[in-house]
C-alpha cells in the first residue's frame, strides 16, 4: 500500500506523513529531501542551479541516498550526512531552480520508485507522477499566514520575508506541479497536527 500526502511549502506534510507512517507501521519517504540535496550539491559546487548537466553529473557521482524512517528521513552523500544542511534559507531559495530540471526529476522519481514497499510518500507529485495508482492520495494546503508563522519556529527570518519566500516558492512550483484530481484537499489553517493525522488515517481504505 502506499499513501501519498502532497501539498504546498510547509503546509505540515512531513509532520504529518511521519505520524500517518507511525501509526501505520511503515517509513515514510520525503521527497522533497533529494531536490534539496541535489540544490545543496549544486551550491556547494559553484554549480549554476539551471545548468542540468551540471546537477545531474553531482548526482551521479555523490552517491545520494535517501534513508526513509517513521522518525524522520535522513539523505547521505556516500559517508556524509547532508540532513541538518537541507533546510538552510540558502536550499530553500535555490530548490525550485533545481526541481524544474526534467532529468533531475527523472533521476529522483527513479530513486523513489526504487524503495521498498509500502511507505508513505509526502511532496509536490507524488499523487499525480510518481505514484498515480496510490491506494490514498491527500493534499494539504493553508494560507501563507499560517504556514509562515509554523516555519518562523524553525528559521532565523520574521514572519513577513518567510511569507514573502513561501508565495514566490508557491508560484515557482506551481508551474510544474499540480495536485492529484483523486486526492482529498485538508485545509490544515484550523486545525493542529494530530488533528490533521486523524483525518487521514480515518479516510484511508481498510
Ligand atoms: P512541510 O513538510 O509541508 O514543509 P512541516 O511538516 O515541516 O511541513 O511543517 C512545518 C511546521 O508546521 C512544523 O514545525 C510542524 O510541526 C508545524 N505544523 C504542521 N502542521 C501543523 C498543524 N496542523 N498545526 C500546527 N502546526 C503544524
Ligand atoms: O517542506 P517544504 O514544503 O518547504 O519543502 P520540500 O517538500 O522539502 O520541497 C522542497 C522543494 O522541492 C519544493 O519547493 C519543490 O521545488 C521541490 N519538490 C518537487 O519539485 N517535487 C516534490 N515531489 C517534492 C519537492
Amino acid at each position: 500500500m502506499i499513501v501519498t500526502i502532497d501539498g504546498v511549502a510547509a503546509s505540515g506534510k512531513s509532520s504529518v506523513s511521519s505520524g500517518v507512517a507511525r501509526a501505520l507501521g511503515v517509513p515514510y519517504v520525503s521527497s522533497g529531501l533529494l531536490y534539496r540535496a541535489a540544490a545543496l550539491l549544486a551550491l556547494e559546487a559553484g554549480a549554476a542551479l539551471e545548468d542540468e548537466a551540471a546537477v545531474l553529473v553531482l548526482l551521479e557521482g555523490s552517491g545520494l541516498r535517501l534513508e526513509p524512517l517513521a522518525e524522520g528521513n535522513r539523505v547521505w552523500a556516500g559517508g556524509r550526512e547532508l540532513t541538518p544542511d537541507l533546510h538552510s534559507t540558502r536550499v530553500d531559495k535555490g530548490v525550485s531552480a533545481v526541481a524544474s530540471l526534467p532529468g533531475v526529476r527523472a533521476w529522483v522519481d527513479a530513486q523513489l520508485r526504487a524503495l521498498p514497499q509500502p511507505f508513505v510518500a509526502e511532496g509536490r507529485d507524488m499523487g499525480t507522477n510518481v505514484f498515480p495508482h496510490a491506494q490514498a492520495k491527500f493534499y494539504l494546503t493553508a494560507s501563507p499566514r499560517v504556514r509562515a508563522e509554523r516555519r518562523a519556529r524553525e528559521r532565523p527570518e520574521d514572519i513577513p520575508a518567510i511569507e514573502a519566500a513561501l508565495t514566490k516558492r508557491d508560484e515557482a512550483d506551481r508551474r510544474q506541479i499540480s495536485p492529484a484530481v483523486d486526492a482529498l484537499v485538508i485545509d490544515t489553517g484550523p486545525l493542529d497536527l494530530q488533528g490533521v493525522i486523524e483525518v487521514i488515517l480515518s479516510a484511508l481504505p481498510e
